[in-house]
């Protein structure tokens, strides 16, 4: 039997659960009706929704939250008509631009995971620009999903492997989640606490698929540019009042936050 669903450990395997999420991962959704209900073209929200990412990211490092993963623009999302495709990019360069130098100014580390060779190679380069320029940064980790897919990613890493394995580095028989875990793109940092949805929808559209295992999920019909302080608020205070189990009892969990033991089956 393998270890995870061994009946009987005596001792909490949950991580602590902090009041406030060290990680939130937004699925920002809605800029389009957000737009079209006002009678403006879509690339509109999109623009708006930028102003809302950087509203979301001064209140995250207000609130000390270290790691912010937003999804802008999912590997899916290319079967859009081709001229707001072509908006979306541009609105996306335009933003490393004007945006990387004040993230650096407020020690962000700005990183972007996904396919961006996709993107060309002039906007890859500005984001690599943005990601050494950030690096060394301390204050909240920044990471943008683009022509990101949740599917994508747990193919690429075990591309990855396949590879340690081909080489030689690597038995195969000995292959276990944790083994992929160093090839994913979020590699090294913790697991999303709070996973937020913005516009209405209930799904995951192929966002952080392995990573999402044991995040909090909070839906809300907000539209993206509408997502204000006061919306993040409401957010953190529905993940606040969760009870987080990862498997083990209510009681399990109640008595280790008391600090008993945490036997109680
Ligand atoms: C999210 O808003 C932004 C991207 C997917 C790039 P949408 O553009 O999906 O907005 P709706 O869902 O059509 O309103
Ligand atoms: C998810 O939104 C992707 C991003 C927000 C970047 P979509 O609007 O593309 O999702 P679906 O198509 O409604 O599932
Ligand atoms: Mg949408």
């Amino acid at each position: 039997m393998s270890k995870s669903t061994k009946p009987s450990t005596p001792a909490l395997t949950a991580p602590p659960v902090l009041r406030m999420p060290l990680h939130v991962a937004v699925i920002m959704d809605g800029n389009g009706r957000w737009a079209k209900s006002r009678g403006l073209p879509r690339i509109a929200g999109h623009r708006r929704g930028v102003e809302a990412v950087r509203d979301l990211v001064a209140a995250c490092g207000e609130k000390g939250i270290r790691y912010l993963t937003l999804f802008a623009f999912s590997s899916e999302n290319w079967r859009r008509p081709e001229t707001e495709v072509r908006l979306l990019l541009e609105l996306f360069g335009m933003a490393l631009d004007k945006e990387v130098k004040k993230l650096h100014a407020n020690n962000i580390r700005f990183r972007v995971i996904g396919d961006v060779s996709a993107f060309g190679a002039k906007l890859v380069e500005r984001i690599r620009q943005g990601e050494a320029l950030t690096r060394d940064n301390t204050a909240l980790t920044l990471t943008v999903a683009a022509n990101y897919g949740g599917r994508w990613d747990i193919a690429q890493a075990c591309r990855e492997l396949a590879r340690c394995a081909a080489a030689g580095a690597l038995d195969p028989g000995s292959i276990t989640a944790e083994s992929l875990e160093p090839f994913l793109s979020m590699a090294k940092m913790p697991e999303p606490d709070l996973f937020i949805r913005t516009g209405g929808e209930q799904r995951v559209s192929n966002f952080l698929l392995w990573q999402l295992a044991y995040t909090e999920f909070y839906f809300t019909p907000a539209l993206w540019p509408d997502f204000d302080r006061g919306q993040f608020e409401a957010a953190l205070a529905s993940y606040a009042g969760r009870q987080r189990r990862f498997g083990h009892t209510g009681d399990q969990i109640e008595a280790a936050a008391s600090g008993s033991t945490g036997k109680r089956a």
